[in-house]
C-alpha cells in the first residue's frame, strides 16, 4: 500500500481512539476514498461507453456496481469524519491519490470493458483486504468491520466480472474475440494462476 500524499488533519474530538492511531487509520481511509471515487467514475465510464451485443446487460450491471460504490464512498468518507479526520473527496483529490490506473479510452466492446474493470477491481480488492488487517492492528475494529463488509461485496463483484471472461480465458482466447484489447494480459496468460 503506497503512502497517502495528503496530510491528515485532525479535529478536536471526545472519541477514545488515540490520535496517533486515528491519523494512520484516516490516512488509509483517505486512500480508499480516492480509489473508490476513481473506481466509481471508471465504472460509470464503462456504463456509458460500452458497445456490442451484450450492451444492455453490461450497461445495467455496470450501473448497479457504480451505485454500490457510491454507497461505499459515503461510508468511508463518514468514517473519516467520525474519527475527527478530514475527508479528501473531490475529483481532483481522488485523481491525485488513487492507487488505480486510468481507464483506457480506446476500448468499445463489452468484454474489453469487463476486462478493464476486472483489472481494476482486483487491486482495489487487494487494497481493501490489506486495510482490514491494518486498521485491526491499529485497534479500530469498527473500521476493520467496514472494510470487511465492503471487501466481501467487491470480491463478489470481481466474480461477476470474471464470470464473463473465464470461459474464454480457460480456452486461451482473447476476451473480446477481436484481438483488440488494450488491457492487461489475463491472469492465466500472465502465469499468475
Ligand atoms: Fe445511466
Amino acid at each position: 500500500m503506497s503512502e497517502n500524499k495528503q496530510s491528515t488533519r485532525l479535529h478536536p474530538t471526545r472519541i477514545d481512539i488515540p490520535a496517533e492511531a486515528r491519523s494512520q487509520i484516516i490516512a488509509v481511509l483517505n486512500q480508499t476514498l480516492a480509489a473508490s471515487l476513481d473506481l466509481k467514475t471508471q465504472t460509470k465510464q464503462a456504463h456509458w461507453n460500452v458497445k456490442g451485443k451484450d450492451f444492455f446487460q453490461l450497461h445495467e450491471m455496470f450501473d448497479e456496481i457504480a451505485g454500490e460504490l457510491e454507497e461505499f464512498i459515503d461510508m468511508f468518507a463518514e468514517r473519516i469524519t467520525a474519527l475527527a479526520g478530514y475527508a479528501y473527496g473531490t475529483a481532483r483529490m481522488a485523481a491525485a491519490n488513487s492507487i488505480l490506473p486510468e481507464y483506457p479510452v480506446d476500448i468499445l466492446e463489452g468484454m474489453d470493458h469487463v476486462t478493464a474493470l476486472a483489472d481494476r477491481f482486483a487491486p482495489y480488492a487487494k487494497h481493501l483486504r490489506e486495510a482490514i488487517d491494518k486498521t485491526d492492528e491499529l485497534g479500530d475494529a469498527d473500521t476493520a468491520d467496514l472494510y470487511t463488509e465492503v471487501s466481501r461485496t467487491i470480491d463478489k463483484r470481481l466474480w461477476f466480472l470474471e464470470a464473463h471472461l473465464q470461459v474464454s480465458e480457460m480456452k486461451g482466447e482473447n476476451g473480446s474475440g477481436n484481438g483488440g484489447t488494450a488491457t492487461a494480459k489475463t491472469p492465466e496468460k500472465a502465469g499468475v494462476r
